[in-house]
């Protein structure tokens, strides 16, 4: 094909080069309308109702992809190609958070992994489901870090850790994006909600969050600082008020942070409404002022405020927006749709055996079965299941696809499920013999459903017991002011123990779940989370033993909800053995990186390369870990350090490094910590300023702490 001859058109010439081209020839208008974004196709969010756009303009730069059939993108691209002045393409950007038609565990499960690899894997067989169905573009990773389980949100990140999210968003970032973008099987990700989105004050979703200069360095901004290494295109400016200045009209973190300092060259697009919103937290008089305000602070694209669309032009007329800045904005939109390959290729191509090939669904089980974690497995050694003749499923999450497959389930198909019943069923049926009752709805019983449920454990030998959350009772606008379950699944549990049966306790949530009453009914309960298309084929691995349990939380699980927030990486208190709470024990129920296994592993004693150094010299801890059990099992090693004394304090241990490894029977192997003082053991001040500074340092590995002194 002969190379166009508009520069713009020409993919041979550097991208910047046709960006100065194409700016070039656009009109005012046309620049505003490149930083809007509309929706297209059936709005089905029911926290974000928009229209339902039928005749876009052809002008616009993005909609959200309300479908999954590449011929309502291809019809709407063909008229912003055609009919538009310029034929700029259209970005096309959809919520693909833990899955698109395969549905994988939400992301706290997901870390709860600790597989890294395997997340980067999933991530891509997400991205080529939704590339090949018309998304460009998707509104993830989340990676608000989270202290706080009556915040729905949780569930959408990968813990309370920032290192753990800065690692986990990281390996997403690679998996979406992929080598190249241009490929039809990549797609651009987007770190969301920038930032502190996850310090919701008491848990309430969309509010005021309370966050000190130090806090936004310690624990915020890590994440987002490894998702913009690790070449991320874009990012969501968040819906909070961070003390003061709301995440979508804040010059220090979209530019200052974001643009001057980390030199990010995608673009921003704010969430949802957020900046209308502006006005709601007391932060614009009015809708023009708030777009003036986002857009000064480096804010470029408007998701659903109809703020720029409306007030842009205006407000440059007024001299009150710049037109450098205007350039530099739309400048940002055109790079990543250059990156997308989206001026070659603007339409996608039909691939009718896109959804849920072999290697997704295999990824969505193996992934499934690795974010379980096993909670509890007492002396009675009920789990894993062997030679079972009786199995009572009972419960009101047993048969329930929607609760496995969580909130912001893309375009998965409740049929093509396996609910934990059916998991059951084909793995250990016609061994065994298998009744079912619920028992209990979610939320409410009757004494009818209590007996039946009472008289099928009575027949079992063992008792699986499926309890949990709905899926709209975390995700978005899902805020819960007790993390326990509802009185009437407790209800259900307590006739069940009274029966005397073993019971295996199955539980599907989207947060740490208060298991205070819960727990001394159950012999062995297993953590599902929201596990997704595979989630039921992957607890009966676990069950049965098939797969070996490794998960680990990457949340705590609180006593109570009064003991919220509690979480490991905390700071030191003035007095280290008062303080603490009357009436319940200062420790939670379950804590940070607790979970059991069918085997067990022994950490030998760490050895250090050299327990003094200098500053620039790096230096390597290792550990022996041998599987002292006699099954298989896969162990994931996490590396804390702890700096006792620094001119800010730091937490009292903060996970630095992670991994994970199978071990057979027997078998020992070591594992490597190569420390960067630079990296490992500085920390940032309350401007980002890193700080390193020399003295004693732990480092802490399973059972042992090993000191080591930078001179
Ligand atoms: C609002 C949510 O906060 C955000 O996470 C999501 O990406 C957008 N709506 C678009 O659906």
């Amino acid at each position: 094909m002969k190379p166009s001859t508009v520069l713009y058109k020409d993919a041979s010439v550097p991208v910047e080069i046709r960006i100065d081209d194409l700016l070039s020839r656009m009109t005012t208008h046309e620049k505003v309308m490149q930083l809007n974004q509309y929706t297209l196709g059936n709005n089905n969010n029911e926290n974000n109702v928009g229209e339902v756009a039928g005749e876009l303009p052809a002008e616009l730069g993005s909609v959200i992809y309300y479908n999954d059939n590449p011929d309502l993108r291809n019809a709407y691209q063909r008229r912003c190609m055609e009919e538009s002045r310029l034929g700029i393409p259209c970005i096309f950007g959809y919520d693909m958070i833990h899955g698109f038609r395969t549905i994988y565990p939400i992301s706290l499960g997901q870390a709860c992994s600790w597989n890294v690899p395997l997340v980067e894997r999933m991530t891509s067989y997400a991205a080529a489901e939704g590339r090949m169905s018309g998304i460009d573009w998707t509104f993830s990773p989340m990676i608000d870090v989270a202290r706080d389980p009556r915040w729905g949100r949780v569930s959408e990140g990968y813990g309370e850790d920032p290192y753990a999210n800065a690692a986990f968003c990281a390996a997403t970032v690679r998996g979406y994006q992929g080598k190249s973008l241009a490929d039809s099987t990549t797609i651009a990700a987007c770190l969301k909600h920038y930032v502190a989105y996850g310090a919701s004050e008491a848990g309430r979703d969309y509010v005021y969050t309370e966050v000190s200069p130090q806090t936004l360095w310690d624990t915020y901004l890590p994440p987002y600082k490894a998702g913009v290494d690790a070449g991320a295109l874009t990012l969501m400016s968040s819906f909070n008020d961070i003390s003061g200045i709301p995440g979508s009209a804040n010059y220090y973190t979209l530019t200052e942070i974001l643009k001057n300092r980390w030199k990010h060259k995608g673009f921003v697009v704010s969430d949802w409404g957020s900046i209308e919103q502006l006005v709601n937290q007391g932060n614009a008089a009015d809708k023009k002022e708030a777009g003036l305000r986002a857009f000064n602070s480096g804010l470029e694209m408007d998701m659903m405020s109809h703020a720029y669309d409306k007030y842009l032009e205006e407000l440059i007329d007024e001299g009150k927006v710049d037109s450098v800045l205007l350039d530099e904005s739309v400048r940002r939109v055109l790079r990543v749709k250059m990156l997308l390959g989206l001026f070659e290729k603007p339409y996608t191509g039909n691939h009718p055996d896109r959804f849920m090939r072999p290697d997704a669904l295999s990824a969505a089980r193996q992934l499934a079965a690795e974010s379980m974690v096993l909670l509890k497995n007492d002396s009675t050694g009920i789990l894993p299941l062997d030679g079972v003749g009786r199995i009572a499923v009972i419960g009101p999450v047993a048969k329930s696809s929607a609760s496995l497959q969580g909130s912001w389930n893309g375009r998965g198909v409740y049929d093509e499920t396996v609910t934990l019943y059916q998991g059951i069923l084909d793995r250990f049926a016609p061994e065994a013999e298998i009744r079912f009752a619920k028992g209990s709805d979610l939320d409410k019983t009757t004494e009818v459903e209590l007996a039946q449920a009472v008289d099928t454990a009575c027949w079992a030998d063992v008792v699986i017991l499926c309890l949990g959350e709905e899926r709209r009772w975390s995700g978005e606008n899902a805020s819960r002011s007790t993390i326990a379950l509802p009185e009437a699944q407790l209800q259900l549990a307590e006739k069940i123990a009274a029966t005397g049966k073993p019971v295996v306790m199955l539980l599907s949530s989207g947060r740490p779940l208060d298991l205070s009453q819960m727990e001394p009914l159950a012999n062995a309960i297993i953590e599902v989370w929201q596990p997704g298309t595979a989630g039921g084929a992957a607890a009966a691995d676990i069950l049965s033993g098939d797969v070996n349990p490794s998960g680990k939380l990457a949340m705590t699980f609180p006593r109570s909800t009064g003991q919220i927030p509690i979480y490991y990486n905390r700071r030191g208190s003035a007095r280290r053995h008062q303080g603490f709470y009357q009436d319940i024990p200062s420790t939670p129920l379950y804590p940070f990186g607790h979970g059991l296994s069918y085997t067990t592993f022994a950490y030998g004693e760490p050895s250090v390369s050299s327990s003094t150094f200098r500053k620039g010299e790096k230096v390597t801890v290792t550990v022996p870990v041998t599987n002292t059990g006699s099954r298989a099992g896969a162990e994931a090693v996490l590396w804390f350090i702890s700096d006792p004394a620094a001119s800010i304090t730091r937490p009292l241990m903060e996970l630095k490094h992670f991994e994970k490894r199978e071990l057979k029977p027997g078998e020992t192997t070591t594992f490597k910590f190569v420390i960067d003082p630079m990296k490992h053991l500085s920390f940032p001040d309350a401007d980002g300023n890193i700080i390193l500074e020399p003295g004693d340092f732990k480092i802490i590995v399973g059972p042992h702490t090993v000191n080591i002194v930078m001179e």
